[in-house]
């Protein structure tokens, strides 16, 4: 076991738990994006910061990707953790504003506005996707591809995948609720499918079969009425 002080109260916990486990299993909540349940950490959103240490050697860290190590201390809603969260939610909402998912987190948060240039991504590269599709669906049909701002999610050279089995994982664990296990432009996503949209990757029969997991589908609800 290995014990650490977590916001003035000291605990025991497994060794190979990370802070974000701890937190949560003592009831401190801290907000994730990027984490889930069953797919590995990946540290994208920085959203779960903690503080880790006391006085001026303290340091933020990513709670979803850090183990306790004995004797540490952490903070997880301190002023300077706060300050940090609210900003992350700030820049999540100048890259990607129109997802449900970040505004929630805003709003949990208090945060009333942004000041940053507005854009509007479909992807905020939080990898979830990707670790789906390779860590629960064993298909590997989509990675990152490209540096910088040239970075995006899609198949090997933006060709039909030969492993992807529709299975729509990707799409299920997308918080920006518009990436596809096709592209990250919208015209080309597979959640437009019924709006008779058809990606190139994909099989038009393939395409047609898709499920759609959106509850409800805009799309649909417009159409059918
Ligand atoms: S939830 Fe920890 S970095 Fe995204």
């Amino acid at each position: 076991m290995v014990n650490l002080k977590l916001n003035g109260l000291i605990i025991s916990v497994e060794e190979g738990t990370t802070i974000l486990e701890a937190a949560r299993f003592m009831g401190f909540p801290i907000p994730t994006l990027c984490h889930m349940e069953g797919l590995s950490p990946y540290g994208a959103c920085r959203l779960c910061v903690v503080e880790v240490g006391e006085g001026t050697k303290a340091k933020l860290v990513t709670s979803c990707t850090s183990v306790v190590q004995e004797g540490m201390t952490v903070r997880t809603a301190s002023a300077r953790v706060v300050k940090a969260r609210k900003m992350i939610v700030e820049l999540l909402l100048a890259t990607c504003p129109q997802s449900k998912v970040i505004q929630d987190i805003a709003s949990e948060l208090g945060v009333r506005q942004q000041r940053f240039r507005q854009e509007y991504e479909d992807c905020i590269m939080c990898g979830l996707c990707v670790r789906m599709c390779e860590e629960q669906m064993m298909a590997k049909a989509i990675g990152f591809r490209g540096r910088g701002d040239h970075r995006s999610i899609g198949t090997p050279f933006d060709m039909k995948s030969e492993v992807c089995r529709l299975c729509g994982g990707c799409i299920y664990v997308c918080p920006a609720c518009q990436l596809r296990c096709t592209y990250t432009e919208p015209e080309k996503a597979i959640c437009g499918g019924c709006m008779n949209l058809t990606p190139p990757c994909l099989e038009k029969e393939k395409f047609e079969d898709m499920m759609c997991y959106m509850e409800p589908c805009v799309a649909c609800e417009i159409k059918n009425r």
